[in-house]
């Protein structure tokens, strides 16, 4: 049994995977929500009838999947904590950085497994979801335990090619460095990722990842700003067409994850003594923009 959190576009998404692979699912929800999702993928149209689950439903054995927004995966802990049972494993899936060390003490025992994945997936309307793109997932283990490897060949399923890492910290900060870059200059500038391959933005794109790289260095981990650089060029060339998560939160009014991204950059900067004007700069500006409509 896959227990999934939510039914927001990823949510939707897995749950659509599982059905596929013949999978036993349930979505836990709060509200009423759809009988029957309609389902835009690359290749076909086709209804998905969801089965769902209350929250204060009995969580049965197997994946426990978050695949929520960054700010939403603590406090989610914190309220299904007492019906998780010990050896159950959760996967945090969601974009930025939140606090590891928190949820180690949340949940002393639980095998934990966070991955981050590229596929792009949104939702037109409330019962329809939109896969706009194939993507790929990494993923690796917080905490594991010995007899976990089941599981692995469950999740690397669902949102394919999944590669497994056993530096997963390494991982996540690239891909925050791809977010600190695309998500806030999306949303400023009301623009598709692809226009971030223009000029104008190249120098904000260098302090970015220059000041990100630095970070990295200073906790360990091996990078350059090149590097960061030319992955974030990459992505923003793979996702041109596409408009950002956080470009979209900010068109429909919603919390951004801003304070996942540029604000865990800007409070490791802090913690770090290390300036991050560029990082800054940026989360002062989605700030602003969302204390317009929040
Ligand atoms: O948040 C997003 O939209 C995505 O993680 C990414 C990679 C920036 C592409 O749009």
């Amino acid at each position: 049994m896959l227990t999934i959190v939510g039914n927001g576009a990823i949510g939707n998404l897995l749950a659509l995977q599982c059905h596929h692979l013949q999978f036993d699912y349930r979505i836990v929800v709060r509200n009423q929500s759809p009988s029957e999702i309609r389902c835009q993928t690359v290749h076909q149209q086709e209804i998905l009838r969801p089965v769902y689950q209350r929250s204060s439903d009995t969580i049965e054995q197997g994946l426990f999947i978050l695949p929520l927004k960054a700010y939403q995966i603590i406090p989610a802990i914190g309220q299904f904590k007492s019906q998780l049972s010990a050896e159950v494993p959760l996967v945090l899936l969601h974009n930025g950085m939140v606090d590891h060390a928190q949820i180690l003490e949340l949940l002393p025992n639980n095998p934990i497994l966070v991955a981050t994945t590229s596929y792009g997936a949104f939702k037109p309307q409330y019962d329809g979801l939109n896969v706009t793109g194939i993507g790929a997932t990494q993923a690796g283990w917080l905490r594991n335990s010995d007899d976990n490897l089941g599981y692995q060949q469950v999740f690397e399923k669902l949102l394919p090619p999944c590669s497994w890492h056993k530096d997963i910290l390494q991982i996540l900060w690239r891909k925050l460095a791809v977010n600190s870059v695309i998500n806030p200059l999306t949303a400023i500038h009301n623009v598709a990722n692809g226009e971030l391959a223009k000029q104008p933005y190249r120098s904000t794109i260098m302090g970015v990842t220059k000041e990100i790289s630095t970070l990295m260095n200073a906790v360990n981990l091996a990078v350059t700003q090149q590097e960061l650089f030319a992955n974030c060029m990459a992505i923003i060339e793979k996702t041109a067409g596409n408009y950002s998560s956080m470009h979209q939160d900010v068109q429909y009014k919603r919390k951004t994850e801003i304070e996942n991204i540029s604000g865990y950059v800007v409070s490791q900067g802090k913690q770090l003594s290390i300036p991050v004007p560029f990082n800054n700069e940026l989360f002062e500006q989605v700030k602003k923009i969302e204390t317009y409509y929040l």
